[in-house]
């Protein structure tokens, strides 16, 4: 039996690229999955696929926390709580900063960053009572500051710092906290 049979797992940003692939994936491995978005549509055609004891989705923008609060409430009354909480709704950026606005950097920081406080913030009670996982999809960008991205670097590096701090303070509470890097992936972002 796969490990994620009957785990409910919230995957932020599921309607497209990596985060549908994660919600397609862990659906077949059996367990029950959660997913936000901003568009509509895109949540729509997804859950036409599965059955509502499967895939629960809800429009949110994770930039707002009141949206955030609202997904995961409604995930924890849809599905019992929370095992595994994935954060990996993001944007890019491509744009050299002399160039840019500084809103630019604003509202990258504010989906990258802050919607990752956010979601687990309303999650992590449920977390805890399950010894769950709480995981961010970082980036190679978290590592190294690349050129026209100065933003999104910045927002990547935020969330491993703030991971490894949380990840720390829950050391002996039975919650893991990670973060993955991916490499360049086919997708709407790159
Ligand atoms: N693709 C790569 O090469 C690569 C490499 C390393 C890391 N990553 C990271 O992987 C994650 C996913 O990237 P991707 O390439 O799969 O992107 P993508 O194809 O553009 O998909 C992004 C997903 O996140 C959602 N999303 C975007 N902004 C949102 C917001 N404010 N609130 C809620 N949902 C939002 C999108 O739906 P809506 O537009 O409907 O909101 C979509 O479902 C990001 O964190 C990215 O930084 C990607």
């Amino acid at each position: 039996m796969s490990f994620f049979n009957n785990k409910v797992v919230v995957v932020t940003g599921g309607s497209d690229g990596i985060g549908k692939a994660l919600v397609e994936a862990l659906i077949a491995l059996g367990a029950k999955v959660a997913t936000c978005g901003r568009n509509h549509d895109k949540l729509y055609h997804l859950q036409l696929e599965y059955s509502n004891v499967m895939l629960h989705t809800w429009a949110c923008d994770v930039s707002n926390e009141q949206e955030c609060q609202g997904f995961i409430e409604s995930t924890i009354e849809t599905f019992g709580g929370i095992d595994i909480l994935i954060n990996n709704a993001g944007v890019s950026q491509r744009g050299l900063f002399l160039d840019s606005a500084t809103e630019v950097t604003r509202r990258i920081m504010d989906i990258n960053f802050m919607g990752t406080v956010y979601c687990t913030k309303y999650a992590l009670p449920s977390i805890l009572e399950r010894r769950g996982t709480v995981a961010g999809v970082s980036s190679t960008a978290g590592y190294r500051g690349l050129p026209g991205r100065t933003a999104y670097c910045a927002s990547k590096f935020a969330l491993q710092g703030w991971l490894e701090s949380l990840r720390t303070e829950l050391m002996y509470s039975g919650v893991n906290v990670m973060w993955v890097s991916p490499g360049w992936t086919a997708s709407n972002a790159l």
